[in-house]
């Protein structure tokens, strides 16, 4: 049996039982995994982990699945902590840490979510899944379901790479294109099938909008601390669009203070947006608890196109308890940080990634770091499927 206790409602803390299939608690909010972490204190330790197997799996005590045989493993998470030095120089900063998710099948941090979303699908005795995506996302559901044996449907924008658009439709997802953002996508999914919890019926699998991708994003802070050996970092830098991998991140490190593998310092979180879709940055700023809607969201870095987050009072909670802060940058700084990654550190990374890097410049230049501190870049996805945008940007640098 798995460790986990129950389920609780991030918002009104509402408890549901274990074992059944939910989306969101009935106050509208993301229900949040609870595990008998008390328990484990004492039999699992940073030490247990070595000579398992490299794969997210690892921490499999505290992830939801509970029978072997239901979990699906593609050989996601335990992607690379790369020590920048040569960036680290450069900057003035020398802990600097890259974490490189390029590494994961489909080629994106989206894998360990749906790593886990769809192993308890198959759990719970789903069949149908579907989601809307800004692209690496559906790759990912396209990828498990596939392994899963179950049918996948994914709704994107029509302005998605056209990779992502290829990789859903060779996994052997429906795709459907939208006009319009990944919001207009998830309206136009609800109304097309109908989502439902019977063996039937198709279940979504919206960002937040079933409990476990953010057990599996949340895989990626027990990464962190033990490629670090329990060090806690004092920032960590993470492209934010629904919010996922850092309302994950925020949940693990309080999980590991309770395994006794932390103590109560955090690192401090900080989030990027795009200037042209900030939603969380203007937020942030004004000290509100929730995020109104972007207007018109315009971004080359597809999976922060992202205008209204069911999730943005979780992530403007960890912002503000960490002392972190949200930044926007342009697209134009993240491409010239995805050629300054590339050519320092032969790291290639998507223009999601090269964002963690224009903002961590920025925190440095308005002295909200100074240096001295271990810094953890998130670079959330491969560059290869973000080809016409680097077309493009190389086109207009030439001109
Ligand atoms: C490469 C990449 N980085 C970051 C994000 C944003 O992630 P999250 O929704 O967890 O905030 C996405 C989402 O699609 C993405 O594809
Ligand atoms: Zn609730």
């Amino acid at each position: 049996m798995p460790n986990v206790s129950h389920l609780e409602c991030g918002r009104c803390g509402k408890h549901f039982a274990a074992g059944k299939v939910y989306n969101l608690c009935d106050c509208g909010s993301p229900l949040l995994v609870r595990y008998h972490l008390e328990r484990l204190r004492d039999g699992f330790s940073l030490r247990d982990l070595a000579g398992r197997a490299a794969n997210l799996w690892r921490y499999r005590e505290v992830l939801p699945v509970g029978e072997e045989a239901n979990v699906v493993c593609l050989g996601e998470g335990f992607t690379p902590l790369l020590h920048a030095k040569r960036l680290g120089e450069k900057l003035g900063l020398p802990k600097l840490y890259l974490k490189d998710e390029s590494f994961n099948p489909t080629g994106s941090f989206k894998a360990r979510g749906m790593a886990v979303a769809v192993s308890m699908a198959k759990e719970l005795g789903l069949k149908k899944l579907a989601a809307p995506s800004a692209g690496n996302a559906g790759g990912a559901l396209a990828a498990y379901s596939a392994a899963a044996g179950m049918n996948a449907a994914v709704f994107m924008p029509e302005t998605t790479p056209l990779a992502n658009r290829l990789e859903c439709s060779l996994l052997g997802a429906l795709v459907e294109l939208v006009p319009g953002s990944i919001k207009d996508c998830g309206r136009v999914m609800r109304e097309r099938l109908n989502p439902g919890h019977g063996p039937d019926d198709w279940f979504d699998v919206s960002t937040l909008k079933e409990p476990y991708r953010i057990e599996g994003k949340k895989t990626m802070a027990y990464e962190i601390i033990e490629q670090l050996n329990g060090i806690v970092p004092d920032a960590v830098i993470y492209p934010t669009g629904g919010g996922t991998g850092l309302i994950g991140m925020w949940k693990a490190f309080d999980e590991m203070q309770e395994l006794g593998w932390i103590g109560v310092r955090r690192p401090r979180m900080f989030s990027v947006q795009s200037t042209g879709c900030a939603p969380i940055v203007r937020a942030f700023a004004a000290h509100a608890e929730r995020a109104d809607e972007w207007e018109d969201p315009q971004t080359i870095a597809s999976g922060l196109r992202v205008p209204a987050a069911i999730g943005d009072f979780l992530i403007l909670r960890a912002l503000s308890k960490s002392r972190g802060a949200a930044v926007a940058v342009t697209d134009q700084s993240m491409l010239n940080a995805v050629r300054d990654l590339a050519q320092t550190e032969g790291v290639l990374t998507a223009p999601e990634g090269g964002a963690t890097l224009a903002a961590l410049e920025r925190l440095l230049a308005d002295g909200l770091l100074s240096g001295y501190e271990t810094v953890v870049l998130f670079l959330t996805g491969s560059a290869y499927k973000y080809v016409e945008a680097f077309e493009m940007a190389v086109e207009q640098s030439r001109r």
